[in-house]
């Protein structure tokens, strides 16, 4: 059977270079348990099983169903197993979790952590969601609970930002956060295919989660972002708590008018903290050429994080599918096999509590259906009895069929305010289809 991996440069399914040896389990300092053998732990299990890495030996592999999974170039002293309680018995150093899912998978990083073991998940939902209380679980214990593969896959931006920038005070994180996101924008934009095309080919490349519409509508970048404002600002906050709106609205015409104002639209994750307010929103946005974050093409990532001192630092590369997936997590396993050394203090009790809210201020990008091309003139009075002012108008109705949608650029202009307008545009009638209003990100 041809083992297939990820080629960094296509990321297309590649075949395995020949002649590589295995680790020699004799070598081994560390043992490795794997729970989950699919995309992810698929790469993850050939990572650990090449010889760069012989002072780590992959011993157990966990999946439902093992038999479905087993793979012959496996090597065979790893034993492969359905019974979770087996690997937990076992004398293993490090379990490894990317099953994905808060349960039964958060109550497995539970108990491996209390029976002594250390613990690399890529499981965002699961450390956005409860990764304070198993932080204090691996520090009762004396271990470590290591999480770097959950934002951003092969693109060390929790390390950078905990690590990195510690001397740094950030108030700001702006960030292209999900790869299937991006390659389906991307895609749309580059090579004129449709949504649906789009997503399908993303799954097909392993990007997508179990359920794409985590991804499409920002359950995913908004669990990525809490991680994120966690690490880097210090913040304890609920990803629920996160404004998400959906890319399922944008149209192959969006992109043309973006390209009229110098930009693209990409799905954006932004986080700012202002004095006691947190403001944190996951959503399409036109972004300008010149920003790193139109950049980001396919299955990439992009985080700019910005402090009081040192002012903006750009994190990139590839954030989705089992190569840069799998280096994030082993190179997490790497870390703990070089210093075991139970964490100093909590981190829980340092954590701050903010008031979350989404209520950014941007000049926005507006794609208007009207009901008849008449109601344009109300739809200009409703946006400025809510103090928004038009910027310029990019498409005319003149002439054009009640169906021509109108494009407007509106003046900076807060979240709320604009909501408040578009709701009562919708109420008065004005509008049969849904708006698209997208923030043009600077
Ligand atoms: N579904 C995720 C994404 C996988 O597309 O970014 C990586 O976290």
């Amino acid at each position: 059977m041809a083992i297939m991996t990820w080629d960094a440069q296509t990321d297309e399914p590649a075949k395995r270079p020949q002649g590589r040896a295995f680790a020699d389990a004799r070598v081994a300092h560390c043992k490795v348990a794997l729970l989950g053998f699919g995309t992810v732990g698929q790469s993850v299990a050939e990572l650990l099983c090449l010889q760069s890495h012989s002072h780590l030996r992959l011993t157990h592999i966990f999946n439902r169903q093992v038999k479905r999974k087993q793979a012959s170039w496996v090597p065979s002293y790893v034993r492969w197993t359905e019974d979770i309680d087996e690997v937990l018995a076992s004398d293993v150093d490090v379990v490894i979790e990317v099953v994905g899912g808060v349960d039964p998978a958060g109550s497995w990083v539970r108990r491996a952590l209390e029976s002594g073991k250390s613990v690399v998940t890529a499981n965002k939902h699961l450390i956005a969601k409860h990764g304070t209380e198993l932080l204090e679980v691996a520090r009762q214990n004396g271990q470590k609970l290591e999480f770097g593969a959950s934002v951003a896959g092969g693109v060390p931006v929790l390390c950078g930002l905990e690590h990195g920038l510690s001397g740094e005070r950030l108030f700001r994180l702006a960030g292209v956060l999900n790869g299937t996101c991006n390659y389906i924008l991307s895609n749309m934009e580059s090579r004129g295919l449709s949504f649906a095309d789009a997503l399908a080919k993303a799954q097909e490349l392993g990007y997508a989660e179990a359920d794409p519409s985590d991804d499409v509508h920002g359950v995913d970048a908004a669990c990525k972002l809490a991680i994120l404002a966690r690490v880097g600002f210090g913040a304890d906050v609920h990803p629920d708590k996160i404004h998400r709106r959906s890319i399922e609205g944008v149209e192959a015409i969006d992109f043309r008018y973006a390209k009229k104002l110098g930009a693209t639209i990409r799905q954006t994750s932004l986080a700012e903290v202002r004095g006691n307010d947190l403001l944190a929103a996951v959503q399409p946005a036109v972004v300008p050429h010149s920003s790193p974050l139109a950049h980001a093409k396919d299955n990439q990532n992009a985080l700019l994080a910005t402090g009081v001192h040192g002012g903006e630092t750009l994190f990139a590369g590839r954030g989705a599918g089992g190569g840069p997936t799998s280096v994030a997590v082993v190179s997490d396993v790497v870390s703990i096999s070089r210093k075991r050394v139970p964490p100093a203090n909590s981190e829980a009790s340092s954590l701050k509590t903010y008031s979350v809210n989404h209520n950014f201020e941007f000049p926005y990008y507006l794609r208007l259906t009207l009901r008849k091309v008449g109601d344009s003139a109300g739809v200009t009075r409703i946006l400025s009895k809510h103090g928004i002012e038009v910027r310029s108008v990019l498409q005319r109705p003149r002439g054009a069929k009640a169906k021509s949608p109108l494009i407007l650029l509106v003046e900076p202009c807060r979240a709320l305010e604009l909501e408040a307008a578009l709701q009562e545009m919708v109420k008065q009638g004005c509008l049969p289809q849904e708006p698209l209003s997208l923030p043009l990100l600077s």
